[in-house]
């Protein structure tokens, strides 16, 4: 294929993503062709920054040998050497003890997967089966954070409560409780959207709810990233300890050294009870994903 038809509306018109620039719309869209550090060049040879490395995963920079390296000695080991039935494989259980001492989980568990959405989705089983298994079955609504994303499955998109024109999500709002979203850097905020949670789980009542949902740092809808008081996590986990509500922290986005520590959840001194991982875990290289208990 020449690269004048690479970038024909034609040619371009099977790959689809809604937020994709499209010939058709009379935007010329720019042809990725490939990357190596911080940069990324197109099909004309231009040279761009990749300044958003690629979405927050690439955080090791483009054209990494050794990890290209890594990936082919164990494929051409096994093209899927799977852990289920009674199997299990020791690469992958080596890469979970690592990631449980990372996020001082030691002696928890990992479970797998390929993307950011789906470790959101295990960690919202996971918390369900949790109070089943206490013979809480009843806790069956989700804390979110309006503004805040997890993801592309029905059930993550849900989460946040900002979707527009998806009424087929609609049904699922019996499931979330959205909170506003997380405060920016100020300890009133923060003390007003604690107050503002003790006031939902009183009205939801507690006995109803499994989990609070949240990225430590999220990434808000109308921009920017939101960091909020030093406490605020910590009086967070304060109020759902007191009624035995879970703290998810979706790390998809904020983890992997963002804020100087290696999980924004640290920057606040907290652990999560469950942890969802992505994106720099693999730096993009590979699509997998975590969550950690
Ligand atoms: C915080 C957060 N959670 C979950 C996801 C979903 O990840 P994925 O796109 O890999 O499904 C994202 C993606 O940007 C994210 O930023």
């Amino acid at each position: 294929m020449t690269e004048t038809s690479a970038t024909e509306f034609s040619f371009l018109r099977p790959l689809w993503h809604h937020s994709t620039l499209r010939a058709d719309h009379g935007v010329e869209p720019v042809v990725l062709d490939r990357g190596e550090n911080i940069y990324l060049w197109d099909a004309q040879g231009r040279r761009y920054v990749d300044g958003h490395a690629s979405f927050g995963s690439c955080i090791v920079g483009h054209g990494r040998t050794e990890i290209a390296q890594a990936a082919y000695d164990q494929m051409v080991r096994g093209a899927h050497l799977p852990s289920v039935f009674g199997c299990t494989n020791e690469p992958a259980a080596r890469l979970s003890h690592k990631l449980l001492e990372l996020t001082g989980h030691e002696g928890g568990s990992v479970r797998y997967a390929t993307s950011g959405s789906e470790a959101v989705e295990a960690a919202l089983r996971i918390a369900f089966n949790y109070h089943v298994n206490r013979g809480e079955a009843e806790r069956r609504v989700i804390l979110s954070t309006y503004g805040s994303y997890h993801g592309t499955t029905i059930a993550t998109m849900a989460a946040p409560g900002n979707v527009e024109n998806a009424h087929y999500i609609s049904d699922l709002d019996v499931m979330f409780r959205r909170l506003p979203p997380t405060p920016h850097a100020d300890e009133r905020a923060s003390d007003s959207w604690v107050a503002t949670l003790e006031a939902t789980i009183e009205e939801v009542g507690p006995h109803r709810i499994a989990a609070l949902l949240a990225e430590p740092i999220p990434a808000s809808v109308e921009g920017g990233i939101r960091v909020a008081h030093l406490d605020h996590w910590k009086k967070v986990q304060t109020v759902l300890r007191k009624h035995g509500i879970l703290h998810i922290t979706d790390e998809v986005l904020c983890g992997w050294g963002r804020k100087g520590t290696l999980f924004g959840q640290q920057h606040f001194g907290v652990r999560g009870d469950l942890i969802t991982l992505s994106k720099g875990l693999s730096s993009g290289y590979f699509p997998i994903s975590a969550r950690c208990r």
